[in-house]
């Protein structure tokens, strides 16, 4: 450790830094580190008060009462509740203890940005390192932008917000990033189909693949894909090619080849998607990963031609918190055309007021978890076939 990282350790930084440098440096040893990293940007997850509940608020509360404060640049995660717009979805259970949460850790220094993108918040560059926690993101900054973190828990994000460090090893090192196996994919048109590849990729691949042709995808699919692959395995690093930054990976000398094909993935969705029908009350969700500027502003245009959403159904689309100012206009639309918008919230992680007899979604990672944590029925589509169905002209 350096001088100042024995000196954090030892308490000279306070009880809670030192709680905080212990935990990054037990975590080190078990994974065989042998050095801590300076991060430059923490990304806070497992905050959620329909996690945590009140053991970790109590936590969260006693730190800051010993004086933890975030030394990193740090973002956090959404929250279990809506905390700008559309509010009426979602239970009022939760609020007390999540406004509570909230409000210690943006006593503690955290950027009250409320998303699940924080790459959108502040770009990663190429090799630097981070400290992250919520897996589609973890996904993104080291494949979609080279950066190096690893898959971390909530608990260690907040420790290494405190200390500024994490531990060197597991992704950090170069030796650790190597493909091995190269998936050719059918030809990819929208994020329904990325995030079904995602998700086929997540449940049976186990080795760090590198994606043929996945420099043809847009953005979106990118996204919807990743977040799929973290959801239904536990990929934090799948190479893009001709997108993954060079010098951020290697590959192996023998690589595996692997080809999926447009039948194995049609089978596939039969299999973990329902199909859509509007027999009891819908709920058509966007926004998990949370939308993009550019998403939101493609939603808009998509919606442009029709009149309202049909009855029966809520058409949600969930967005950083910070959008409700930058995109007001857009979302003023929207609202009128009877979209619900909400700010800062992960409907994975919260109540809602109605179960729904159908989710349609363009997210696999939305579809992962509302069946698996919610026991929702939840069918896939893109956010285009959403639009067209859900709307009336
Ligand atoms: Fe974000 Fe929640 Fe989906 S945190 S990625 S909206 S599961």
């Amino acid at each position: 450790m350096t001088r100042e990282e024995e000196a954090m350790y030892s308490g000279e930084y306070g009880e809670a830094t030192a709680l905080a440098m212990k935990i990054i440096v037990k975590v080190g040893e078990v994974m065989g580190a042998e050095k801590l990293v300076k991060v430059k940007h923490v990304h806070v997850s497992g905050v959620s008060y329909y996690n945590i509940r009140e053991p970790g608020l109590l936590f969260l509360k006693k730190i800051v009462e010993e004086g933890a404060i975030a030394r990193a640049y740090t973002t956090v995660n959404p929250s279990s509740i809506g905390l700008c717009g559309c509010t009426e979805l979602f239970s009022r259970e939760l609020v007390d203890g999540q406004y509570m949460i909230n409000s210690v850790l943006e006593k503690m220094g955290v950027r009250p940005v409320y998303t699940c993108v924080p790459y959108l918040v502040r770009t990663p560059s190429p090799g630097e390192h981070l400290a992250w926690g919520e897996s589609n993101a973890i996904a993104m900054a080291n494949s979609f932008y080279g950066a190096f973190t690893n898959r971390e828990g909530g608990p260690l994000t907040i420790a290494a917000a405190i200390t500024g460090r994490t531990y060197y090893s597991g992704l950090h090192l170069i030796n650790n990033r190597i493909v091995e196996a190269i998936i050719t994919p059918p030809e990819i048109n929208d994020e329904a189909l990325a995030s079904l590849l995602g998700l086929y990729i997540g449940e049976y691949v186990d080795v760090k693949p590198m994606i043929a042709g996945a420099w043809k995808w847009s953005f979106l699919s990118i996204k919807e894909f990743l977040a799929s692959t973290a959801a239904s395995g536990s990929h934090a690093l799948v190479v893009l090619d001709k997108i993954t930054p060079l010098n951020t990976y290697r590959v192996s000398s023998s690589l595996e080849k692997i080809s999926i094909d447009e039948k194995e993935l049609k089978l596939y969705k039969d299999r973990v998607s329902e199909s859509i029908d509007f027999k009891g009350y819908v709920l058509a969700y966007i926004g998990c990963p949370h939308t993009s500027y550019l998403e939101l502003k493609e939603l808009v245009n998509y919606i442009l031609s029709y009149k309202r959403v049909r009855d029966n159904v809520d058409l949600l689309i969930t967005i950083p918190l910070h959008y409700h100012s930058l995109l007001s206009d857009e979302i003023k639309y929207l609202v009128e055309k009877g979209v619900k918008i909400a700010g800062g919230v992960c409907p994975i992680v919260s109540v809602l007021n109605k179960k729904p007899d159908l989710v349609i979604t363009n997210s696999g990672k939305a579809l992962f978890y509302l069946k698996k944590l919610h026991g929702f029925r939840v069918a896939i589509a893109s956010a285009k076939e959403i639009v067209r169905d859900v709307m009336l002209d």
